[in-house]
């Protein structure tokens, strides 16, 4: 009895022992960078009984594997072909990290890091989050014959905050249009704002909360339509005066033609 427990003592003693360590947080992973997948464990010196497992949690696909001291990608799925790689050194220290060159949205998701030794077995799951900043928004004014349209286009990933600002910071947001993201792994933005009035000053922002990426862009549009008033104002007074004279001058010369002297 004692024997039996003593048994169970060791092998539970045993299983708390080994532990595999990964970040609890999600890692943010931006287009096109490099990912580090943080797995750490129990290191043992000798390595030849050391199996390393990585894989996507969605579908069990293989994204690298390790054992007989070697990496062993026949497994591996196509998608990461030449884009994973272990730290020969940190093994046998307990450092199973994976690194995973030019992330896309389809890198996105769970992977679990699966270690066996000789001292135990254990899994961690780190999870990855696809982000893209959005580019620098391209401006265009369209004058029409009684609207003026100033839009805005960018890329980037994922769906952002956008927000059209007047100059006492109302809320003018008025047509937004997101499409769904492309295999470039990028959301197509473009939002417009559509006034009547050719004097304008407005704020076009954009908020993308996973990357904390904020971006202000003004537009003032002012219309110096002045210039145009005044000069008919000058055309209509000539015209006046012209008018006057003309009457003064056919008045006096009725006058003279029905009072001969
Ligand atoms: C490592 O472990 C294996 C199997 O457990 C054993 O055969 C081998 O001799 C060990 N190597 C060293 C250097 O201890
Ligand atoms: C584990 O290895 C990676 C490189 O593969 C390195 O960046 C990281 O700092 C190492 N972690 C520790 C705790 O040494
Ligand atoms: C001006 O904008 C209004 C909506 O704000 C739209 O109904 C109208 O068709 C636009 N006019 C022109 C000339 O685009
Ligand atoms: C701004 O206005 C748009 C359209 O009316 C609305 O969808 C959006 O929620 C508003 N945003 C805020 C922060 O009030
Ligand atoms: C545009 O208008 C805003 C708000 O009225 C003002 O703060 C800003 O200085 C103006 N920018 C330019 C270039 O005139």
């Amino acid at each position: 009895m004692l024997r039996c427990f003593l048994l169970l003592w060791i092998l539970l003693r045993r299983a708390d022992s080994f532990s595999v360590t990964v970040p609890s947080s999600p890692i943010l992973v931006d287009r096109g960078a490099t990912a580090l997948l943080s797995c750490e464990f129990e290191p043992d010196p000798n390595i030849s009984d050391l199996v390393i497992t990585w894989q996507r949690q969605e579908d069990s696909r293989v994204v690298h594997s390790f054992y007989y001291e070697r990496d062993q990608l026949e497994r591996q799925s196509s998608e990461y072909l030449d884009r994973t790689k272990l730290n020969r050194e940190g093994l046998a220290e307990g450092n199973a990290s994976l690194s995973i060159v030019n992330i896309g949205l389809k890198d996105a998701g769970k992977y679990i890091c699966l270690v066996s030794n000789n001292k135990g077995t254990d899994r961690g799951v780190v999870q990855l989050v696809y982000t893209a900043f959005y580019s620098e928004p391209r401006l265009s004014i369209h004058l029409q014959s009684t609207n003026v349209t100033v839009q805005y286009e960018t890329e980037g990933y994922p769906r952002p905050e956008v927000m059209w600002l007047g100059s006492e910071g109302q809320n003018l947001t008025d047509d937004l249009e997101v499409s769904s993201a492309s295999d470039g792994g990028l959301y197509y933005l473009k939002s417009s704002y559509i006034t009547q009035n050719p004097v304008f000053s407005v704020t076009f922002t954009l908020k993308n909360p996973a990357t904390h990426q904020e971006l202000q862009r003004h537009v003032n549009l002012s219309y110096d339509g002045n210039t145009s008033s005044s000069q008919s104002v000058v055309v209509l007074s000539v015209l006046c005066v012209l008018l006057l004279c003309s009457t003064v001058l056919l008045l006096w010369l009725y006058c003279r033609d029905r009072n001969p002297r």
